[in-house]
Formats: C-alpha cells, structure tokens, sequence
C-alpha cells in the first residue's frame, strides 16, 4: 500500500500551475493509498508573514483543498504547526543535513537573492520538508518539478539518518508528471507559473473569474507559426497552453494537436480558456461552500489528531535511536 504525503504552502492564492502540477494528482491518489496532505505554515514563515493573513490564508488553503475533492474521510487533512513532531523532526533534520547542501538548493538561490531580509528558515526549509515527508513512512511525494532537488535532499538525508543510527526513515519516491510537471508564465514560457510574479496577466489563480480567465488565456504569449503542435523547445509557450489544454480536459496532446490541426491560435485560445472555465467554476463553487462551513475547523482538528498519532510512533523511535533521552 502507498503511504502518500504533499504539502502546499498557505500563500495568498492558489494556480493552475499548482493545481495541475500537484493538486489535481493528490485526489485521484486518494484511490490508490492511504494520503496526508498538509497545510504547511511554518513553511509560509521562511518570509515575513502578517499573523492576519496568515490564519485567513491557512483556512483558505483548507477550504480549497476540500473544493478540489480531498475527502476528509479518505484522507488526512491538516495543518502542519498543529502537529509539534514536524517542527522537532525539522530541528533533527537541520542537525542531519549540512550547510553546504542547503546553499546549493536552487530555489533557496532564487527567493534570497537580492533580498534585503533572508530568514534562517529560508535556508533551512528543505530540512522541514525532509521532516514533513518522514515523519509518515512516505512512499510517494506528487509534486511539481520545482520541489525535485528537495525531494532529492530528503531521500539523502533518510538515507543519511538509516546509515547512522540504524533503519528509521522509509526512503520516498517522488511522483512528478512527464506534461503538468511545471507549468509556464503565460506571459513568459521560460518562466515558471508562480502566484509571486507581480503580474497577475501571467498566471491564472484558481479563483479567477471567467472573465479573467479569457482575458488572460487571450493575452497568453504564443510564436508566429501559427501552428498548434507540441514541441517544448521551439514552441514552448504552445506547448504549455496545450499541457494546460490536455490537463485540464483529459485528452492527450496529441488528440488536441489533430482536432486543431489547420484551425488558427485565436480557436484554441477561446476553447481553451472555456476548458479551463470549466475546470475552476466547481472548483470555485466548492470554496464558496467550504469558506464558511462550520465543519473546516473540524475536520481539521481530526486531521492532526490522526496525524500526529503517526507521527509521534515515528517520534519514540527517532529520539530512541538517536540518544535523546526519555523517561
Ligand atoms: P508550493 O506551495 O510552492 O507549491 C505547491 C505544489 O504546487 C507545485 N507547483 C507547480 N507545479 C507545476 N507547475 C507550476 N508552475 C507549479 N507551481 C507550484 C509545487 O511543485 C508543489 O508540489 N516546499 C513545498 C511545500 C512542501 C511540501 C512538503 C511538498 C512542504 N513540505 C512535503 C511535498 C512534501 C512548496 O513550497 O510548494
């Protein structure tokens, strides 16, 4: 049986590159093995974060989970600082991992370059996540390409911990998508799709409004060829509306490629952005309902009841194993 683990960081809003890239493959995952899927907070802290919006966007993150079909009796549901054992393991983890491999992580390169405030945590974020995904016997981490290189670092520091103090951790798979692994700016296909691009014209959130939707799918950069074909190194902006295209309605690449074949950009844009409409508008819907459900609150402290009971097993036998003394 798959033991499945994810995290997404409560971070404002949500896209389409993460719902594609990860999201979308957490609830079809829910048939296949037992799932956690986490809200993780403490990650939200590596940069400065108002409480305020921290607590709304943590209850967002909840709500959009459960919109997008997570079932709360299908699977775990929590938020990562409720359960404590995340935050120990992460201190464990820190004292596992060393600081040269911390600086070599690309994306801690890309979010502390340039910045006037680079928290010790942004450093050490891969070492939570490490601790996040160990706590669990994690077999499997669906996640986009972008988490790869921390992904890599947490089978290191498992394998890492085992040699050293004797068979403890389950070294974890990651499970990232051929097409859907990283889904592009649409103003920019070099770019990955990221909520933290200051133009809104370059991502779609998961809450926009259809009119959004065409507006931006409309502007969506393309090439002169005039063509619609997949081919990611000379037509790399189409071959990413069409990634979104294919994710989005179930049909292969090449399905779409023969259905437009001969038919112009502008006929692809407009079903696009209706196939893309069609994916957010339950999805939407959902978030409405959940946002002001009484059962959230609930059903998240019977996450983390359930979460932690796993997680402190795990716990017994780290602090065991490594000579930390308890009585
Ligand atoms: P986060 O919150 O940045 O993103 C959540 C998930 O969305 C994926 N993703 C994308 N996939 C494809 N194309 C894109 N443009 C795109 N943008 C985002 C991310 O790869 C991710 O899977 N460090 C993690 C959170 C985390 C975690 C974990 C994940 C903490 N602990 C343990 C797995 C297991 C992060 O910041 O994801």
């Amino acid at each position: 049986m798959k033991q499945i683990f994810s995290g997404v960081q409560p971070s404002g809003s949500f896209t389409l590159g993460n719902y594609i890239g990860a999201m979308k493959r957490f609830v079809d995952l829910q048939d296949e093995g037992n799932c956690l899927y986490c809200i993780v907070n403490l990650h939200s802290l590596t940069v400065p974060k108002d409480p305020e919006l921290l607590r709304q966007y943590t209850m967002e993150l909840a709500a959009m989970y459960l919109s997008i079909g997570i079932n709360p009796e299908k699977s775990i549901l929590f938020i990562q600082s409720q359960v404590p054992q995340h935050a120990e393991l992460g201190w464990l983890m820190q004292c596992t991992g060393y600081i040269g491999e911390l600086e070599r992580m690309t994306q801690y390169k890309e979010k502390s370059t340039g910045k006037d405030i680079v928290t010790g945590g942004l450093l050490t974020y891969p070492a939570l996540m490490a601790a996040d995904i160990l706590l669990y016997n994690t077999t499997h981490v669906p996640v986009g390409e972008d988490q790869k290189q921390h992904l890599e670092f947490t089978r290191d520091m498992a394998d890492r911990f085992n040699k050293k103090y004797g068979e403890t951790f389950v070294i974890p798979e990651p499970m990232i998508q051929q097409f859907g692994g990283r889904i592009m700016s649409l103003d920019d296909p070099a770019k990955k799709m990221s909520k933290s691009n200051p133009n809104a014209g370059s991502y779609i959130a998961l809450l926009d409004e259809p009119k959004e939707v065409e507006k931006k799918i409309k502007r969506a950069v393309t090439d002169s060829e005039g063509i619609i074909r997949y081919d990611k190194d000379s037509k790399p902006a189409v071959s990413n509306l069409l990634t979104i295209y294919s994710a989005c309605s179930g049909e292969s690449i090449e399905t779409l490629e023969k259905r437009y074949e001969g038919r112009g950009y502008g006929d692809f844009k407009k079903d696009l952005a209706e196939v893309v409409i069609n994916t957010l508008t339950p999805i939407q819907e959902g978030f409405t309902k959940w946002i002001s459900s009484p059962d959230l609150i609930d059903i998240l402290k019977d996450g983390a009841v359930r979460a932690e009971a796993i997680a402190e097993k795990k716990m017994a036998t780290v602090r065991k194993n490594m000579g930390l003394v308890t009585f």
